[in-house]
């Protein structure tokens, strides 16, 4: 059973999924704990609810970037995770950080990156007028969504779509790939080659 690590900044949904998959036994995977950068993000309580340990640790708290981010690594460190899974968590990750935890730091994104990298990949792909996007699963570097891809969904963009029907269905093909990629990645090992992830 590998130990992961969940990373959240707000609604939750993916760790709720993550949480619904590690019901079965065969999935292989356990969250040791659920860390946020803020005290009011709702997907704590999916948490809390599933008995898994919870901790806060708000950039307010510490005089800067870098102390932040060296407590983030040791509160992540504390359970020592096989896998760090950021699901939502929309603050960049500093050199202390990765430091310590590069290559077992995966995030999902709203959209086929490259394409649409940042906080508004989903409004920015509806301006683009693109006929498809997705989401990502990707190792975290030290760049903006520019780790190296892991796994990809395409979803359909529709006439009608606005920011929100997109982001929903992208949303709802997001939790599925992203509790399918932590999955294997747990039960069968990956490498990474450069910019080529292989999974098993
Ligand atoms: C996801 O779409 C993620 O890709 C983006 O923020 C959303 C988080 O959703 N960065 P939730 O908090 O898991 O519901």
């Amino acid at each position: 059973m590998k130990q992961i690590v969940v990373l959240i900044s707000g609604t939750g949904s993916n760790l709720k999924a993550l949480i619904d998959a590690t019901a079965s036994p065969t999935y292989g995977v356990s969250i040791a704990a659920v860390i946020s950068d803020k005290t009011s993000a709702q997907g704590l309580a999916y948490a809390t609810n599933a008995g898994i340990e919870t901790t806060v640790v708000a950039p307010s708290d510490y005089e800067n970037k870098a102390e932040w981010d060296r407590a983030l690594a040791r509160a992540v460190r504390a359970y020592q995770p096989d896998l760090v899974v950021c699901a939502g968590f929309m603050r960049l990750l500093g050199e202390p950080f990765l430091r310590e935890f590069v290559g077992k730091v995966v995030n999902t994104h709203p959209a086929l990156l490259p394409a649409f990298p940042g906080a508004h990949a989903v409004r920015d792909a509806l301006a683009h007028g693109v006929k498809l996007s997705g989401a990502t699963v990707f190792f975290i570097d030290e760049g903006i969504d520019t780790g190296a891809i892991v796994a990809q969904v395409a979803v359909p963009v529709v006439a009608e779509d606005d920011e929100n029907t997109l982001g929903e269905r992208i949303k709802d093909a997001e939790r599925r790939q992203l509790v399918d990629v932590v999955g294997r990645l747990a039960r069968e090992g990956w490498q990474v080659s450069g910019r080529h992830v292989t999974i098993g």
